[in-house]
């Protein structure tokens, strides 16, 4: 049976991963495991910067964004030799198993180390919510908040000067956040990868029309990597009676104190993870399906089809 379990984050970092941590910590040390916690994500394992705790370790950072045991990006992961040396690190020190915090690119570090020996489990880490064998990433729900009030501000000051806000929401390809984001604030366009501006005549018009009802301002949400919202706004400026002012939310996006439903979630996940461990169950990531707790192999949860959410397009259109 284990006895000595890692834990890491890795990727970028998402509000409600110190819950994870700390339900992870106290499941392990209820079932007198010992602990050990990685920091700065794969690098701690090749630097050897790991040490074990004990059942209190960051229980203060519940209500803490970020992670606390740092996390970083190490390519060269890709590398066999490379994670050889991490998975020597851990069998001198007798860990046997791991658990990992992080988005598709970390469960495939996850599965390749479970390969060579190392049992792994993934928990579902990413604002991004791009996690298809889950319903819910832990830090979606976070960032969410964060956007909409975010949208709502720009709001705001667009209605006080009758003006037009272009948005850039972050998501890494992924339009969770922007679509979610959209219903959340009666947003007036919504444009993403499953949504994209085809037609830009169509939406002047679009435009010209709302500023010819009398319409005091209008929000167009862009998910990034989509198109270019400075060429936009320029757009927009020279072809429609709006003025615009196009703002990229950026990395404020990332942080702040993870939500109450976060927490929860991200506390059931971490504690999950070593329950499975401690029946022998590796190579697989959990997440949430339905609010109820389930794993997958991680080969297969890689390959799923992320859910489109394409009703809630239509949704947007009752509210245009
Ligand atoms: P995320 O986990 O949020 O998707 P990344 O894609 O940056 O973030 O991956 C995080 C880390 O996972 C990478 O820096 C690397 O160390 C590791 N990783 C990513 N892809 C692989 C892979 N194919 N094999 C082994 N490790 C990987
Ligand atoms: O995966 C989370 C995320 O915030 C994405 O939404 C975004 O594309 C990316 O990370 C930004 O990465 P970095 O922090 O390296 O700029």
């Amino acid at each position: 049976m284990v006895k000595k379990i890692g834990i890491l984050t890795s990727g970028g970092d998402a509000p409600g991963m110190n819950a994870a941590v700390i339900g992870a910590i106290k499941a392990g040390c209820a079932l007198n495991k010992d602990m050990y916690v990685v920091y700065d994500g794969y690098k701690g394992l090749i630097t050897n910067n790991f040490k074990k705790v004990d059942s209190k370790f960051i229980e203060e950072k519940m209500n803490v964004g970020g992670t606390a045991i740092k996390t970083a990006r190490l390519p060269e992961f890709k590398e066999e030799s490379v994670r050889a040396k991490a998975v020597e690190a851990l069998k001198n020190e007798g860990v046997e198993a791991l658990i990992v915090i992080g988005g598709d690119g970390s469960y495939m570090g996850a599965k390749k180390l479970t390969e060579m020996g190392i049992n792994c489990i993934g928990i579902p880490g990413t604002i991004d919510n791009d996690i298809a064998s889950s319903d819910y990433t832990v830090g979606f729900d976070t960032a969410l908040n964060t956007v909409v009030e975010a949208i709502d501000r720009v709001r705001e000051t667009m209605t006080s000067h009758n003006r037009c806000g272009i948005i850039e929401i972050m998501g890494n390809h992924c339009p969770d956040l922007t679509i979610f984001a959209g219903l959340a604030t009666n947003a007036d366009e919504i444009f993403t990868v499953d949504h994209p501006l085809e037609d830009k005549a169509a939406l002047y018009e679009r435009m010209n029309k709302a500023y010819d009802e009398g319409r005091d301002s209008f929000i167009i949400l862009v998910a990034e990597k989509l198109l270019n919202t400075k060429e936009l706004e320029k757009d927009l400026n020279e072809n429609t009676k709006w003025e615009a002012r196009a703002t990229v939310l950026g990395h404020i996006q990332r942080g702040g104190k993870p939500t109450a439903m976060e927490r929860v979630n991200a506390f059931r996940m971490g504690a999950y993870a070593v329950s499975l461990l401690d029946e022998g169950i590796g190579g697989v990531c959990v997440g949430l399906h339905e609010n109820k707790l389930v794993y997958t192999d991680i080969y297969d949860a890689l390959k799923l089809e992320r859910d489109k959410h394409l009703e809630f397009y239509k949704l947007h259109d009752l509210v245009k």
